[in-house]
């Protein structure tokens, strides 16, 4: 079943047609001295086998030699020393497809690996190199829900080895998976906005980066605007990143409790703590909080599965999920742009797609990656 499905990501400019060649000659020479006719059939029968099997899976004797990398690869750019082009065509799908089947059978995953390259990619100091996987950033408090997908993108560049016999580096995995997941939530696939792969990973000394340079919801919109800023990205283009990312997924309680007001779980709910939330929400989430304090409840609850515009809308009505997300909708340096959002679904999928693919890009290839030590799978 695996090696059927893998076929349809076998690499073009590969040698696997050469590989079957050696057994055909033996079976007509049988043919020729026996007349056994059914042995005959037997042998081409076995031949044809062979020769499948090596189509899907070149051995690696066959293949041509790794390619070489280049020596000083320049950073914030992908290197395209570390896959030829054949390969690279056959990760992009294969990785697509493995990590499409994760978020099908599981589809709130979708939005942990879209906040896993968040993560990967933007601590300061950091850059897309696989360092969320170091024990240093994964281990973090901040990061505790995304320990989930991790066997998932082992399984998931595993697989992609296997299907086209050359393993991706563990950071074009984590990017790749994360933009599958954005197709699978309802945009279409970054490649056609220049995705492309190329990541080194953190070299194996490399302890990873300090996961607390992430944002979080007790900052002021200006400090996270500033440290976006730092990686280049325009408040326009912070604001549907950020509001964009949190279109789909979920929070845990402790994150917007002290919005809400300590008694609204009584009939009638009082006001809540925060102005900035409309009352009859800050009623709903504090039910549910004081129900169950570890429940994970959607940013987005209109459609919390659909990377789209209605988070957008849903904060132009004071309904958004944490300080900050509310906060980008009154803010005067971001507000015109949640307002033009919310109402241009085009516009938002356009801008969300430029707006992954540069973050897909921060720093790759710095001084702390290095180039694969294993390119052929196994
Ligand atoms: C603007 C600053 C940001 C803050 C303060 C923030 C904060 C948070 C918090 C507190 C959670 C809930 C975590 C938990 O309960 O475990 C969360 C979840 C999430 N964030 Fe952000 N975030 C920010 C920006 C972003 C950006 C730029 C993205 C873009 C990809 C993003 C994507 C997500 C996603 C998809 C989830 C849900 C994860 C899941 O359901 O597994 N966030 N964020």
């Amino acid at each position: 079943m695996d090696r059927l499905s893998s076929a349809a990501f076998r690499c073009s400019g590969r040698g696997g047609g050469g590989g079957g060649g050696g057994g055909g000659g033996g079976g007509s020479c049988l043919y020729a001295l026996c007349l056994l006719f059914c042995l005959c059939f037997s042998a081409a029968g076995v031949a044809a086998q062979t020769a499948s099997v090596v189509i899907v899976h070149p051995r690696p004797d066959n293949r041509p030699p790794p390619p070489v990398y280049s020596s000083n690869p320049t950073k914030g750019v992908l290197d395209s020393s570390l896959y030829y082009p054949g390969d690279a065509q056959c990760l992009m799908a294969a990785i697509k497809k493995f990590a499409t089947a994760v978020v099908v059978r599981d589809r709130t995953k979708a939005a942990t690996l879209l906040r896993l390259v968040f993560h990967d990619c933007m601590t300061t100091g950091g850059g897309c190199e696989a360092s969320i996987l170091t024990d240093r950033e994964i281990n973090n408090a901040v990061n505790a829900d995304l320990k989930r997908v991790v066997p998932d993108i082992h399984s998931i560049r595993d697989k992609a080895g296997r299907a086209c016999g050359v393993l991706p580096t563990l950071a074009d995995t984590i990017a790749r998976a994360a933009a599958a997941a954005v197709t699978f939530t309802g945009l279409n696939d970054v490649v056609s906005v220049g995705f492309d792969l190329g990541r080194r990973d953190l070299a194996p000394n490399e302890p990873g980066n300090e996961p607390t340079t992430l944002p979080n919801e007790n900052q002021s919109l200006d400090a996270i605007l500033s440290l976006f800023a730092t990686f280049g990205l325009t408040d326009k283009e912070s604001t549907v990143w950020s509001i964009g990312g949190h279109s789909i997924g979920v929070a845990d309680c402790i994150h917007f409790s002290s919005r809400l007001s300590n008694e609204s779980t009584r009939p009638g709910c009082l006001q809540p703590a925060d102005p900035t939330l409309d009352p009859g929400l800050a009623c709903k989430l504090a039910r549910h909080c004081s129900i169950n304090k570890d429940i994970r409840l959607p940013f987005d609850f209109r459609t919390p599965f659909s990377l789209d515009t209605s988070y957008f809308q849903l904060l132009l009505k004071h309904q958004g999920l944490l300080r900050t997300d509310q906060a980008f909708a009154v803010h005067p340096r971001t507000s015109a742009f949640i307002t033009q959002y919310a109402t241009s679904p085009g516009l938002f999928s356009g801008d969300f797609l430029k707006a992954f693919v540069k973050v897909s890009l921060f720093n790759v290839n710095s001084a702390q990656t290095a180039p694969p030590t294993k390119y052929y799978y196994p």
